[in-house]
């Protein structure tokens, strides 16, 4: 099985990467990334050992570059992680979301249809459904809830998950789609809020935390989400839409105050910051489908998850270290500066 994996050097895709080269020794994964600012390939130095792992640095709006590497890779699957993911960034400017979500995604449909591939999957989100109200606990995200976006970046995904519908209906292309909540662990890029948090906490620094810090998201452990997906490419029916999440609402104010404990740091860091635009409320997935169908359910608990992913930025401090000592200082005094 040769399978080329979009979005490879960034948190969830290089995630996945491990996942497969582990599981399935005699797969060839081909990683395609053009290494924005969210892209490190240190990140893949392991899997570049790897005999049955390629790296190619490639823009999937890149028609000519993509139709050329299918010609050579001749895949089987495709799995299409690859997109601009930040919120915030969305917010101050909409233009690269589309560009990537609508006419990346379409490039990489088009060489699927043109060169023939088996599964065409699209890593969606659940921020596709909008959000939830605070007060209504027993309401969830299903596959049917109808699409409602608040940001940029959520329209630019939901966008191109109505493509990714599209292509199947018109063309006949099999895909499948995965809308997933919020996730977390190893290589996540410090601009989200618990790697964030947790990088500001060990250097002392104010712990931004927006509005009043009430907003709920539904954390799920990175591995718990690559599993999903494995399980979606290979068993997930044709044309289906699939919800992955686990269960596991928490408030960020929460999230941050465990955090805190976990370091041994003051909750006197924690500063009140103005909020996100159009900040959605809550997010809660209901999970019955991919449970029922393909036996799917999250494997590790948010209070061993956080420890590990605690214990990963504690031993990988080089790799975030050199992250935030760059660019990324110049988007921190813009976006934190003067909320
Ligand atoms: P990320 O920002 O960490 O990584 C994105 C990767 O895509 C980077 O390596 C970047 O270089 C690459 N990329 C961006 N534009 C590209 C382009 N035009 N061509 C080639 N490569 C490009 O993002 P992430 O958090 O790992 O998210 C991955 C996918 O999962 C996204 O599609 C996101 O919408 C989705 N998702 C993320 C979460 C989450 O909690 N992080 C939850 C659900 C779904
Ligand atoms: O739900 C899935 C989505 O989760 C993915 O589709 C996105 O790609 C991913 O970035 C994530 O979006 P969020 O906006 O939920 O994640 P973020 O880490 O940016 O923020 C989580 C919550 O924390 C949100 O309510 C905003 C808040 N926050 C965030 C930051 C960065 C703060 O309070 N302070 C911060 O400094």
């Amino acid at each position: 099985m040769n399978i080329i994996v979009t979005g490879g050097a960034g948190f969830i895709g290089s995630n996945f990467i491990y996942y497969m080269l582990n599981k399935y020794p005699d797969y060839r994964i081909i990683c395609v990334d053009c290494l924005t600012y969210a892209g490190n390939l240190s990140t893949l130095k392991e899997a570049l050992k790897n005999p049955k792992f390629r790296f190619c640095k490639v823009d999937i709006r890149d028609r000519k570059a993509i139709y050329n590497l299918f010609e050579e890779e001749h895949p089987d699957m495709v799995v299409n992680f690859a997109a601009e993911s930040h919120v915030d960034r969305s917010i101050e400017n909409p233009k690269v979301f589309l560009d990537t979500s609508i006419n990346g995604t379409a490039v990489m449909m088009d060489a699927c249809r043109k060169y023939g591939i088996k599964r065409y999957h699209q890593v969606s989100t659940d921020e596709v459904y909008g959000d939830l109200p605070l007060d209504r606990p027993d309401l969830f995200f299903t596959e049917e809830t109808p699409l409602y976006t608040s940001s940029p970046y959520s329209s630019s995904k939901a966008g191109a998950d109505l493509l990714v519908l599209s292509y199947h209906r018109t063309y006949g292309l099999p895909v499948t789609i995965s809308r997933c909540s919020n996730n977390y662990g190893p290589y996540h890029f410090p601009e989200k809020l618990i790697p964030l948090m947790i990088a500001n906490a060990l250097a002392d620094k104010p712990l931004p935390v927006y509005g009043k810090g009430e907003n709920v998201r539904d954390w799920l452990y990175v591995e718990d989400h690559c599993n999903a997906i494995d399980l979606i490419i290979h068993n997930g029916r044709v044309g289906e839409v699939y919800n992955i999440g686990g269960h596991n609402e928490m408030k960020n104010i929460d999230i941050v105050k465990t955090i805190c404990k976990e370091l041994g740091k003051s909750e006197k860091l924690i500063t009140y910051v103005t909020d996100r635009k159009g900040h959605d409320m809550r997010y809660a997935i209901d999970p019955t489908k991919i449970h029922n169908e393909l036996g799917w359910l999250p494997k590790t608990k948010f209070t061993e998850g956080i420890k590990k992913t605690i214990q990963w930025y504690l031993d990988n401090r080089e790799w975030w270290e050199t992250i935030i000592s760059g660019e990324y200082q110049k988007y921190y005094e813009k976006m934190y500066g003067n909320r």
